[in-house]
């Protein structure tokens, strides 16, 4: 059976990661390869046996040999690249964030209906075993009624330094954009995917200000950083819940690598994630008891699985694995904090 073919625009760190997926599906395989910087591209084609490369995108979307488009782009060129390539009739699979507003999230919801195709967010969280068996658990009612989630994305500085990340103009944001959109995801997918309905808070840089900042990854921070380091937020959903939500690239904090973690509370059990311990009481006999959850099946490493189990997607007919619709609510959140820092207000999103 002929293979799906695949063609990655910008070859950089996540490009690298997502061809073990490619290589492993049985259903895809990588074909071409596009970036802006010619040498990256042709060093990476002599790496990967791959000597389809384009500076022109256009050229892939133009080929009827390649079926997915894989965007592994900086962020803000996430959406004219997914809407063109849906336009062609390509399946698109893009990094996180789908797009930093939710204008362009919507704009690429409109061109995949259009087309017919898939589009799916890469969030590789959703994929690791621990949150595979924590949202099984989920699903099938260990916590009941989820009613409030706490869960943060910190770092001890460690703020990646590319110009991708920390110019606005290439990225759309910062800390928000680049690690938010990680824990908030999976924090919306285990909580059922609710509506947001008002979000208030605080985006800001502090540290990165400083003379000497630093990051563990990039050395010095550069100075033309325009994007925020930091960003707390409380949000109101459709179904009553709540969240508490936090996020940094350079806190004063006591991990030096990720601290992710979240915490949800519902009517029949708490959970904390990813240490995927939950947490209930029989009101009965008026003991609490704590279950660690033990098996989690054997998967690829998680960029790696995304791939696979979109290429599978796109064998089935659908549905997205990660459907636009969610990594929109995601966005609407993030710019719902990017709003309520500049007013000083909670922003209503249901408005
Ligand atoms: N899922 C994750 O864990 C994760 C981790 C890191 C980055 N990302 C996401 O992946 C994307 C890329 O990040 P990265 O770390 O690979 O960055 P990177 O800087 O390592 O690579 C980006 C590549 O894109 C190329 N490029 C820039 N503009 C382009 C354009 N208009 N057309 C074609 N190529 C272009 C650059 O030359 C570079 O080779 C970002 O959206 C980021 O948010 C996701």
């Amino acid at each position: 059976m002929r293979k799906l073919k695949v063609a990655v625009i910008g070859v950089g760190g996540i490009a690298t990661v997502h061809l073990p997926g490619w290589a492993a599906s049985e259903h895809a395989e990588l074909a071409a390869g596009s970036d802006v910087d010619q040498q990256a591209l042709a060093a990476w084609g002599e790496e990967n046996g791959i000597d389809y490369l384009t500076a022109d995108p256009a050229e892939l979307f133009d080929d009827p040999e390649i079926d997915i488009i894989d965007i592994c782009t900086p962020s803000n060129y996430h959406a004219p690249l997914a809407i063109a390539a849906l336009e062609a009739g390509k399946h698109v699979l893009c990094e996180k964030p789908l797009a930093p507003t939710p204008a362009e999230i919507e704009a690429m919801i409109r061109a995949r209906d259009k087309s017919g195709k898939l589009l799916m967010t890469a969030q590789h969280h959703r994929y690791s075993g621990v949150s595979k068996a924590m949202k099984a658990e989920i699903d099938a009612g260990a916590l009941g009624q989820v009613y409030h989630a706490r869960s943060w994305m910190l770092r001890r500085a460690a703020a990646p330094t590319r110009p991708g990340f920390i110019l606005k103009e290439h990225s759309g944001g910062g800390a928000c954009i680049d690690i938010g959109v990680h824990i908030l995801d999976l924090t919306l997918w285990f909580m059922g995917n609710p509506t947001p309905t008002a979000v208030s808070g605080v985006s800001r840089t502090e540290l990165a200000k400083k003379e000497g900042a630093f990051s563990i990854w990039g050395g010095a921070i550069p100075k033309e950083m325009d994007v925020e380091e930091f960003a707390a937020a409380f949000v109101r959903f459709d179904n009553g819940a709540t969240l508490m939500l936090e996020v940094s690239w350079l806190l004063h904090h006591d991990t030096p690598g990720d601290d992710m973690r979240m915490w949800l509370y519902g009517s029949e059990g708490g959970c904390l994630w990813p240490k995927n311990e939950i947490y209930q009481s029989n009101y009965q006999t008026q003991q609490h008891y704590n279950r660690t959850l033990q098996r989690t099946p054997d998967l690829l490493p998680p960029h790696a699985q995304e791939c696979v189990e979109f290429a599978q997607a796109v064998v089935d007919g659908g549905p997205s694995p990660v459907p636009a619709e969610q990594s929109l609510q995601v966005m609407r959140i993030l710019d719902g904090i990017y709003r309520s820092q500049e007013s000083g207000r909670e922003i209503r999103l249901d408005e």
